[in-house]
């Protein structure tokens, strides 16, 4: 990639990924294999921020070398500066996600096999009690916080603790919640102290029928994630929560329900966001018989026509991440931006 002076990524400067063990992360632990800036148990908020890991990816960034990201799926963030130096120190962040507890009420397949254990060391024994302390100077300059990446929202104490003491200590700060959907009924919102201070929700459902749902997420309770989501479609189309989406893990068990769940998506106003299966978590078998985004897999044809036949391609309400050959179907929104930020340059 050629050096172009005028190209900066934003989000070493305004988001901070903390997840399991503290560890703090720039953007998605995947993207960037892992490259943390430091972590929370062990060091100073200044030490991570603003130490030198940090501002050794900064630099990079700033002078167009992603060798630390090899895994970007977000080029369309980058965007144009007019700093002639770069900027390695930041301030605070505004955009914090917290993943500390990895607890949950089911298990998809895809996430948790049968023998999954969940992990209970993810916050050292001696730290539990002083975690808001800890936290506090990561959060009392952000704007937004995302809950919870690795695990259920409303199924963890640890969550739902945090949320609540958070939203009564940081009033200014706006959640944006990813869930499965199960919990996630008004009476629980309120008592979270959540109401009003949704800037996004994000439900994973990786069907839009029961039998597909129940073939997917273990444990689950289909009838009652479509009555929470008709409730937090009413909230979205009244104007209470800003940000709506819809998450679909793609497999050979429901590719076939995608058209019917960008259908429903417009129903409810939300968008929908379809992820490439992830084999990072022990799936190796399972990983293989599902992994519809394999070549040689017996249905990968059936897919790649059903995308061509709807409107899949164009619609600016379908998102795709993690998925190569869907990404690049949709390649011009991805990549067009930086091409032509690059262009501008050498012309
Ligand atoms: C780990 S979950 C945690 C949040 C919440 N429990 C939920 O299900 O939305 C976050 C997202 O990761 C996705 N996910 C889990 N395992 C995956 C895998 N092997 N490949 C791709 N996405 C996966 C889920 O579908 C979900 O949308
Ligand atoms: S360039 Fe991509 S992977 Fe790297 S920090 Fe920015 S969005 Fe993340
Ligand atoms: S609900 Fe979320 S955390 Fe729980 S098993 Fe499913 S994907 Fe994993």
């Amino acid at each position: 990639m050629s050096k172009n002076k005028n190209i900066y990524c934003p989000n070493p400067y305004i988001l901070a990924e903390i997840m399991p063990y503290g560890e703090v992360y720039p953007c998605s632990c995947g993207w960037i294999r892992g490259y943390s800036f430091g972590n929370i148990f062990e060091q100073t908020f200044d030490e991570i921020w603003n130490g030198e890991r940090a501002k050794e990816f900064r630099r990079k960034l700033y002078n167009n070398d992603f060798s630390l990201c090899p895994g970007c799926q977000n080029l369309e963030i980058l965007q144009e500066t007019k700093d002639d130096e770069p900027r390695l120190i930041s301030s605070p962040p505004e955009r914090i996600l917290l993943g500390l507890d990895e607890f949950c009420d089911v298990k998809c397949i895809f996430c948790r096999g049968e023998n999954y254990k969940v992990n209970t060391n993810l916050i050292p024994k001696d730290k539990e009690d002083k975690l808001i302390e800890i936290l506090t100077p990561w959060l009392e300059h952000a704007k937004y916080v995302k809950t919870n990446a690795v695990g259920e929202v409303f199924a963890s104490k640890i969550s739902r603790d945090l949320i609540k003491e958070i939203a009564e200590r940081f009033p200014n700060i706006k959640f944006e919640i990813i869930t499965n959907g199960i919990q996630c009924t008004k009476a629980n919102i309120e008592n979270l102290n959540l109401t009003d201070k949704i800037s996004m929700m994000t439900v994973s459902l990786h069907a839009y029928s029961e039998n597909i749902y129940n073939k997917i997420v273990k444990g689950g309770n289909y009838k009652k994630v479509i009555e929470n989501i008709m409730y937090l479609s009413s909230l979205k189309k009244s104007g209470k929560i800003e940000r709506f989406e819809l998450h679909f893990t793609v497999t050979s068990i429901n590719y076939r329900e995608i058209p019917q769940i960008i259908k429903f998506c417009r129903q409810i106003d939300a968008k929908v966001r379809f992820l490439g299966l992830d084999c990072s978590r022990d799936l190796e078998k399972l990983y293989n018989k599902i992994n519809i985004q394999n070549e040689n897999h017996p249905d990968y044809n059936k897919l790649v026509k059903l995308v061509h036949s709807n409107d899949f391609i164009t619609a600016k309400d379908v998102i795709v991440q993690g998925y190569d050959y869907f990404i690049s179907l949709k390649q011009n929104s991805l990549y067009n931006k930086l091409l032509n930020l690059f262009f501008k340059k050498t012309n």
